[in-house]
C-alpha cells in the first residue's frame, strides 16, 4: 500500500522518531495495553500535494476551538492502538489528521481511518497554547511511567514542587536535563477537555511536563525524543528514591547548595 510518508524523507523521518519512541515506551512498561499517546506537529513538512488531498472521513468535532492551529497538521497515535504495535508500523496504528478551517474539527487525511487518541483535546490544547506562545515545541507525548504514577499516590508529593524538588535532588542531572521541574494536574478523568484545560494551566506555570495525578505524564519538547528524556530522566530518580526507600533508608537528596550550584553553571531557568 502506498504511504503519505513515501517520497517525504523529512516527514517520514519524524514519524519513524514516534515509532522509535513508542518501543521505547513498550520497553520502559510505561506502556501496558493502548496506554499512552503522541502527537507531533508536522505542518512545518506540508506541500501543496498533501493539502489537495482528500480527507479521508468527515469533519469531527475535537471538543474545543483552537484558533492557533488553523491550518495545523500531526501526526496522533491512534485511540486503542499499542505503543508496541506502533514502534513496528506507525501508519498502520496512528494517522495524519488536518485542523478544518473553523479550528473546531479535525479530519483523518492518511494513510487509513486510524482515529486519533483520546486525549487528543489535551494535545491540541496544548499545540495551541504552544503556537501562541511562540514555542519551537513540536511534539507531546503522554505516558504511564510506574515509579512517577506510583509517586503521585502520596498527597504530600502533590503540594506545588515538592515532588520537582525531591527528584531534582535524587542525581544531579535530573535538574540539568529537566530544569523546569514537575507540574501537577489533579486527577481528571482520562480523554476529558477538562484534563486539557487543567494541563495548560500548568504548562503555563512553566514546566515542560506535568504529573496527571494517579494517570501519568504529559511532556512538551521540540522533537519527540527529547520529551521522551525527560520522562525518562524524572523516572530514573524516582527509582533511586524507591530504591534507596526499600534498602530501609530516605535518601538524603542533594543539598540546596548543590542545585542552586548547578543552575548557576549550567544556566538553568530555575
Ligand atoms: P488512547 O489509546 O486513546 O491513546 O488512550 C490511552 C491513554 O493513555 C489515555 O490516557
Ligand atoms: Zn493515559
Amino acid at each position: 500500500m502506498s504511504s503519505i510518508l513515501d517520497g517525504r524523507p523529512a516527514l517520514a523521518a519524524e514519524v519513524n522518531a514516534v515509532a522509535e519512541t513508542a518501543g521505547y515506551l513498550w520497553q520502559k512498561g510505561w506502556a501496558e495495553r493502548n496506554g499512552g499517546n503522541i502527537t507531533v506537529n508536522i505542518t512545518d513538512q506540508v506541500d501543496d500535494a498533501m493539502r489537495a488531498m482528500p480527507a479521508l472521513t468527515e469533519p469531527t468535532p475535537i471538543g474545543v476551538t483552537l484558533p492557533n492551529l488553523k491550518g495545523c497538521w500531526f501526526y496522533c497515535k491512534g485511540t486503542n492502538r499499542r505503543m508496541r504495535d506502533l514502534a513496528r508500523d506507525p501508519m498502520a496504528n496512528g494517522s495524519i489528521i488536518r485542523i478544518t478551517p473553523d479550528c473546531a474539527h479535525y479530519e483523518i487525511v492518511a494513510d487509513s481511518v486510524v482515529r486519533p487518541t483520546s486525549e487528543l483535546p489535551s494535545h491540541l490544547s496544548v499545540h495551541n497554547y504552544l503556537i501562541g506562545k511562540g514555542s519551537n515545541y513540536k511534539a507531546s507525548v503522554h505516558t504511564h511511567p510506574i515509579e512517577l504514577v506510583a509517586m503521585s499516590h502520596n498527597p504530600e508529593f502533590l503540594e506545588k514542587d515538592v515532588l520537582t524538588r525531591l527528584l531534582w535532588s535524587m542525581i544531579p542531572e535530573t535538574k540539568a536535563f529537566c530544569p523546569r521541574g514537575l507540574g501537577i494536574v489533579p486527577y481528571m478523568l482520562p480523554g476529558s477537555t477538562e484534563l486539557a484545560k487543567a494541563t495548560i494551566d500548568a504548562l503555563k506555570e512553566d514546566y515542560d511536563v506535568v504529573m496527571w495525578e494517579k494517570h501519568g505524564v504529559f511532556a512538551v519538547a521540540p522533537d519527540v525524543m527529547e520529551a521522551f528524556d525527560m520522562i525518562d530522566t524524572l523516572t530514573k530518580s524516582a527509582i533511586i528514591y524507591r530504591d534507596a526507600c526499600s534498602m530501609g533508608f530516605i535518601p538524603d537528596g542533594m543539598s540546596d547548595e548543590q542545585m542552586q550550584e548547578i543552575s548557576r553553571v549550567f544556566k538553568l531557568p530555575k
